[in-house]
């Protein structure tokens, strides 16, 4: 017989799947903010000192297969959950486990209080989906709240409660490894998607079936690291941080987002974690952020080493009167907090405030009526890797992969040929497509694009196999069978790349091209005459110009999770035809980052025939491939672009209308992207800044209108003064296929 709650799940997830559609904030939660807060002041009259800073206090379990920081379980923490002092953990997993803790902090700790349980469940939990950086590039928010809806149910069903996600960081250096993780350089698509995975994760009510809490992090600009590298200083000044790196977190916040994590960095000399006018007066007092801020992993103690705190306690001091509430792994709450509250240093009304903003949290997600939600083993084994999780995460895939090339339409392959040689160190990897933070994903469970490939072939059709050589050393040795391969194929199928570890956290790279002989393979593979199709798989955008100039056909496919192969083959053959566009530019060499599309015009804009002007001697101005871009199977054809008014005033919208053509033979869908330009203003603005964009399905020779409304909100800005406002004056607004391609009309604005 089926488990009762296998049913409950499947309509659970079935209709939070069918209410994709809302943008809206969360509204639907069970109780009710007056009726929670009374609760709460009741808990927290009764807890002691000590126990209230143990509700702040989170450790790592470190029970998963991988830990995600520097450190160990702590060997007392079971005795600590015990003694009520532990507010939260994360790293531990399963039904079972889950239920086991929370046992003992409910039933025997003097608090009672459930334990909150995290995890960085960033792109699926055991089904593993695209990363984000690839879930960006389907340009498709519905798709990407699917995609949040089955981690969170899945991760809901093995007992975590709280996800450190979404990572919203803007990131436009693709050294910094942890560009994989967010949506890319552009604040408008990173605040589109934001706000999808927040509601996906949570859906209105944090309390239903099957849900998880959100965690926006790393609050803020820590993708704005100097020199791409890790944990490295940001200095950016606060027009920069406001409109380029703040947008997507306002979206979450907005979105309902729980919590939000704060992060390593420090910007212009005081580091986030200690920051108030970060934490407190733009999240809280601006924004109205109601849940709490966690630190991230020691960031606490990493105070002392970014020299603002002299000892582990003024570390702590200053943190929590910024407005970080909980300490992930320093240990400077649990131990210092009590001590400074009753010198007098700290006033107790901080800890209280902190503890409330935690407990107003478990309240919401339902812990205190049922704390050991979802801890059912058979409920976890039957949503595990569903069919229909798994279905859904082929599709994410799919819309996920952008072409970047396709010379004289090579691709679609026929499914029919005589052999298809499938080569590179990535062709039958069944680890590197889950990249990083990969939950519980299995490698054992991924489907590499050479399974993909050979499941999709006709009967009669040979797939042949050469790795060619490895991921990142220098050997050749492989080269040989592969180029013999090569030879005798009709076509050539050659995925090259990064491995999984050489993105994500602390994985920077000073270098974006293919690492070990992977250029040298590629060469050597385009010489042999047969068409190539390079298949990339990676972390970041990396520099190929060689393969852009002699490679027929290239598809990036970042990293697709558990269905990798099926859906490179579906787009390969065709059944899939390719809708995914860039989120990122791609740069033509290391040297000419950081490129982004939305870029001052400078005083003496890049001309590469003029001197004195802003350009390197070596390289075009443009990067390799612009924010935006991607092909397609079929083509589109834009015309007919007006506006409902040549003249507004400064409180009016304006509609902007476009028509979009499917030129070509075969059904497609089109991102229809729309650009603005202040043309003059009292600061200097981006050369063009996306405010729209719109993903339509299109039969042969179909035509739509696609409609936009830009708003003052679209126009305004932030004037020298730094108040947010529409400036009279001439705008131009651009609409096109891609950043680089763009047709546009004067609108004015008196
Ligand atoms: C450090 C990372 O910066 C953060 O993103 C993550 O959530 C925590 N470790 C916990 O694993």
């Amino acid at each position: 017989m089926r488990h009762p709650g296998f049913l409950l799940c499947g309509v659970a997830l079935a209709s939070s799947l069918a209410s994709s559609g809302g943008q809206s904030a969360v509204t639907g939660d069970m109780q009710s903010e007056a009726s929670i807060n009374r609760s709460v002041d009741s808990i927290l009259a009764r807890l002691t000192l000590e126990q209230k800073v143990g509700q702040l206090a989170q450790y790592s379990g470190g029970w998963t297969d991988s830990m995600t920081g520097p450190g160990q379980r702590r060997p007392d923490l079971i005795d600590r959950i015990r003694a009520g002092t532990v507010g939260s953990i994360f790293n531990a997993t399963g039904a079972q486990l889950i239920r086991q803790l929370q046992e003992i902090a409910v039933t025997q700790s003097p608090t009672k209080i459930p334990l909150l349980i995290g995890l960085d469940v960033i792109h699926g939990f055991r089904t593993t989906f695209p990363v984000p950086l690839a879930e960006a590039s389907s340009w498709d928010p519905d798709a990407v709240y699917r995609s949040a809806r089955v981690a969170a149910t899945e991760a809901a069903a093995s007992g975590i409660h709280w996800t450190f996600a979404p990572m919203v960081d803007i990131a436009r250096d693709p050294r910094w490894g942890r560009i994989v993780e967010g949506s890319g350089e552009d604040p408008y698509l990173g605040a589109a998607m934001a706000s999808a995975r927040v509601r996906g994760f949570q859906t209105a009510d944090l309390a239903s079936p099957f849900t998880i809490m959100a965690c926006p992090k790393h609050f803020a600009a820590y993708g704005g690291a100097e020199g791409g590298r890790d944990y490295n200083t940001v200095d950016i000044t606060e027009r920069t941080l406001r409109e380029v790196y703040l947008p997507p977190f306002k979206a979450a916040v907005d979105a309902g987002a729980g919590t939000t994590m704060c992060s390593f960095n420090e910007i212009g000399g005081i580091p986030s974690t200690a920051n108030r006018q970060l934490l407190t007066d733009i999240l809280r007092t601006e924004w109205g952020f109601r849940g709490f801020v966690v630190s991230d992993w020691g960031s606490i103690g990493e105070l002392q080493q970014h020299g603002i705190a002299g000892t582990l306690a003024d570390a702590a001091r200053l943190s929590i009167t910024a407005g970080t509430d909980m300490d992930m792994e320093s240990d400077a709450y649990w131990r210092h907090l009590a001590d400074l509250v009753k010198a007098g240093t700290v006033p107790e009304s901080v800890i209280d405030e902190a503890v409330r903003r935690v407990l107003r949290v478990k309240y919401r997600l339902g812990l205190f009526d049922n704390p050991y939600r979802w801890t059912d083993a058979d409920i976890e084994k039957a949503m595990l890797l569903h069919p229909d999780h798994l279905a859904i995460a082929r599709d994410m895939a799919r819309k996920s992969i952008v072409l970047l090339k396709n010379e004289n339409q090579l691709l679609p392959l026929r499914k029919d040929l005589p052999l298809l040689a499938v080569i590179g160190p990535l062709a039958a990897d069944n680890d590197s497509p889950l990249g990083p933070w990969a939950a519980h994903g299995r490698a054992d469970e991924v489907v590499t694009l050479l399974d993909g490939i050979t499941e999709a072939v006709a009967r009669t059709t040979r797939v042949g196999y050469a790795r060619g050589c490895s991921i990142d050393t220098s050997g050749t040795e492989g080269f040989a069978a592969a180029l013999g391969l090569a030879r005798r194929a009709d076509a050539v199928i050659l995925a090259l790349g990064e491995g999984r570890d050489m993105s994500g956290e602390a994985s920077c790279r000073s270098s974006l091209d293919l690492p070990g002989s992977q250029q040298a393979l590629l060469e050597a593979v385009v010489q042999t005459g047969k068409p190539v199709v390079l298949v990339l798989m990676n972390g970041r955008p990396l520099s190929i110009a060689w393969a852009a100039g002699h490679v027929p056909a290239i598809v990036e496919g970042w990293y697709l999770g558990t269905q990798t192969g099926n859906a490179l083959a579906d787009v390969i053959f065709g059944d899939y035809n390719p809708s995914g566009r860039l989120p990122v530019s791609v740069p033509r060499t290391v040297g000419q980052v950081p490129v982004y599309y939305n870029h001052k015009n400078t005083g003496r804009p890049g001309d590469t025939a003029n001197n004195y002007t802003s350009k390197y001697l070596d390289l075009p101005l443009t990067p390799l491939y612009p924010f935006g871009f991607g092909l397609s199977y079929t083509t589109f054809a834009y015309d007919d672009l007006r506006l409902s008014a040549a003249t507004i005033s400064t409180t009016d919208s304006v509609h902007v209308t476009v028509r979009v053509r499917n030129a070509g033979k075969r059904a497609g869908e089109e991102v229809v992207q729309l650009y603005i330009r202040d043309d003059v203003a009292s600061v200097t603005r981006p050369v063009m800044e996306l405010k729209g964009f719109r993903k339509i399905p299109l039969t042969p020779g179909q035509s739509r209108e696609v409609d936009f409304v830009i708003t003052p909100d679209h126009l305004a800005f932030y004037d020298q003064t730094m108040q947010y406002r529409v400036e009279p004056g001439t705008f131009t607004i651009m609409v096109g296929p891609h950043s680089a391609q763009v047709q546009s009309r004067i609108l004015t604005v008196r």
